[in-house]
């Protein structure tokens, strides 16, 4: 579904400086309508992890500006950060899950740190763990739980309160083939609840199943934008960098 005439994220001439000098972004526009699910793809190091930090303003980018919602995040207050942060949720390849805590107290957590009616706690951390299928095993520490089943407790938590935008950085790089497959699906079904998904993968075969759109970066700049792409190898549509500036 594409519908850019509302977007939901919009990046402009953004580029990013590292403090050491690294230039992780380079010019990069983008505009993502609601609802959309995409790809982001490309060598380690290209710039995806970057850009989906511009997004929930972990770093701030060096020149360009990114809206989210139409609201501009770039010179949004300091204090206004954690309201941004509430409507999208983050999900990363290692699960971050707190070890000492069962999956059901990892996810009202994320509630509880929002000030959330205690109330309500236990009606809308059961309905987010039975989106992910992981309702009977709620009672179980992260030790206890497989890497998938973690995967989903992590969705769970992300979801909980009804982000505008799930952000999900190589949610299946720790993962068996069956288990990435029952993450994307669960993705697919968050997104056709009507979530915005942006998933960072280097899972080819998941990327070429799937017909989303697909975003590829190259060493900090977006190389192809493709509607219902598929997995393309950034190295094979552009020289090697050995040979650039010789
Ligand atoms: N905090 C940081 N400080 C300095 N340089 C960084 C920082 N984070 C990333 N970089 C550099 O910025 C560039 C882009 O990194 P980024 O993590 O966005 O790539 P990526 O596409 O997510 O890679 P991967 O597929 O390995 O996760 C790389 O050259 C990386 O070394
Ligand atoms: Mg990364």
């Amino acid at each position: 579904m594409l519908e850019t005439d509302d977007p939901i994220i919009e990046m402009h001439h953004l580029s990013l400086v590292y403090p050491n000098g690294v230039r992780a972004l380079q010019d990069i526009d983008l505009v993502v309508g609601k609802g959309e699910f995409l790809f982001l793809v490309g060598h380690t190091g290209s710039g995806k992890s970057s850009l989906m930090k511009l997004i929930y303003r972990e770093h701030d980018p060096t020149t360009g500006a990114v809206f989210v919602d139409g609201q501009e995040i770039t010179d949004m207050k300091r204090s206004q950060i954690p309201l941004l942060r509430r409507r999208i949720g983050v999900i990363f390849q290692d699960f971050r899950l707190l070890s000492h805590k069962t999956a059901f107290e990892n996810v009202a957590y994320a509630l509880e740190v929002t000030g959330a009616s205690r109330a309500d706690i236990p009606r809308k951390v059961t309905k987010a763990l039975t989106l992910v299928n992981m309702r009977e095993k709620a009672g179980r520490l992260p030790g206890e739980l497989s890497g998938g089943e973690q995967q989903r407790v992590a969705i769970a938590r992300a979801l909980i309160n009804d982000p505008l935008i799930l952000l999900a950085d190589e949610p299946t790089g720790n993962l068996d083939p069956d288990s990435s497959w029952d993450i994307m699906q669960i993705l697919s079904k968050v997104n056709a609840r009507g979530t915005t998904v942006l998933v960072a993968t280097h899972n080819q075969q998941m990327v070429d199943v799937m017909q989303k759109r697909v975003l590829v970066m190259d060493r900090g700049v977006m190389l192809h934008d493709l509607q219902r792409g598929q997995y393309v190898p950034a190295a094979s549509s552009r020289p090697a960098l050995v040979l650039e500036g010789v």
